[in-house]
């Protein structure tokens, strides 16, 4: 079993369905209301504990009820909580998720606590870094910390995924050190300029990010797959899994976190990419983020199935 490290978000998700996303000013009447565990870190960290790895999450949540909520789902998730910090001034963070009748989504992430994690925070897990697998990073949560989990992972040899979600401006010296990079089209647009629309520009980004030291570059497609490059002009997509969507919040996650464990037991580039995406594909069937991540046994059963 590998040690995966999550350090980022936890959020709880706020959500409900409406039969189209509210335009400006606009307000529409939603169906019913959900409630439960979020946040890419959260997610990322779920799905990579569900699929066998042992998590260590570290985070920041609130001193409120959502905390609790947060402590109840580590628990049951068994992780190891031992670097999840409780603030005493902020809220844990929120997102507000709607989701329309195609599945299609619009969040506003509110991270709150896990916003005001400090280089500090990350310091002290230097310990599960060190003896972690792999490191895996999201953008919910500062810079700073980012920065500093980076540092660590690099000076223990331990490689690192960053999930560049949601993108923000960062120094691109990180870069220099991440062993696997996954963005989204839109993500990896904002991190190079270079606008991805097909298999060519896909590749031209890829490129970019190989030059600025990213080993291996997985651009996550949606349903269309993963655009995977290990080095410049040589990626190819690997097609995902043709499912029926009910909820595709969080299947980025899914597909991180389903990877992280994967790439850290011992399987192949393109099989931890097929598991990542039999995750993702399993969680889109689902209602809701964190709650919707497929167990071990879900993802060996639809991979044998195919
Ligand atoms: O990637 C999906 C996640 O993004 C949601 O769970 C929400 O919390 C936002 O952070
Ligand atoms: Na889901």
């Amino acid at each position: 079993m590998g040690n995966v490290i999550v350090i980022g978000s936890y959020v709880v998700d706020l959500m409900s369905r409406a039969p189209r996303l509210p335009k400006p000013g606009e307000t529409v009447l939603g169906g019913p209301f959900q409630i439960g565990p979020g946040g890419k870190g959260g997610n990322q960290a779920t799905a990579a504990a569900r699929s066998g790895s042992n998590v260590t999450f570290v985070t920041k949540i609130g001193r409120d009820l959502f905390g609790q909520d947060a402590v109840e789902h580590f628990k049951k998730e068994q992780f190891n909580t031992h670097f999840v910090q409780i603030a005493d001034e902020e809220a844990t963070g929120a997102a507000l998720i709607a989701v329309d009748i195609n599945g299609e989504n619009q969040i506003v992430i509110a991270p709150g606590a896990c916003g005001t994690m400090t280089k500090q925070n990350v310091l002290e897990a230097d310990a599960a870094i060190k003896e972690g697998d792999i490191v895996v990073l999201q953008l919910e949560i500062s810079m700073g910390a980012v920065e500093a989990a980076v540092e660590r992972a690099v000076l223990h040899n331990v490689p690192v995924l960053l999930n560049p979600a949601p993108y923000q401006a960062f120094p691109r010296e990180i870069l220099k050190h991440v062993t696997y990079a996954t963005p989204n089209e839109t993500e990896a647009s904002n991190l190079t300029g270079v606008e991805v629309k097909n298999e060519a520009s896909a590749q031209k980004a890829a490129d970019i990010l190989h030059q600025l030291g990213v080993k291996t570059v997985m651009i996550t497609l949606g349903h269309k797959g993963v655009f995977l490059s290990e080095r410049a002009f040589s990626g190819r997509v690997l097609p995902g899994f043709n499912v029926e969507a009910v909820d595709t919040t969080g299947a980025g996650d899914a597909f991180n976190g389903g990877f992280a464990h994967a790439i850290t037991s011992g399987q192949s580039l393109e099989e931890a990419v097929r598991f990542g995406q039999a995750a993702a594909a399993l969680s889109v069937t689902k209602n809701g983020t964190a709650d919707s991540m497929p167990y071990a046994g879900e993802i060996m059963a639809f991979l044998s199935e195919r």
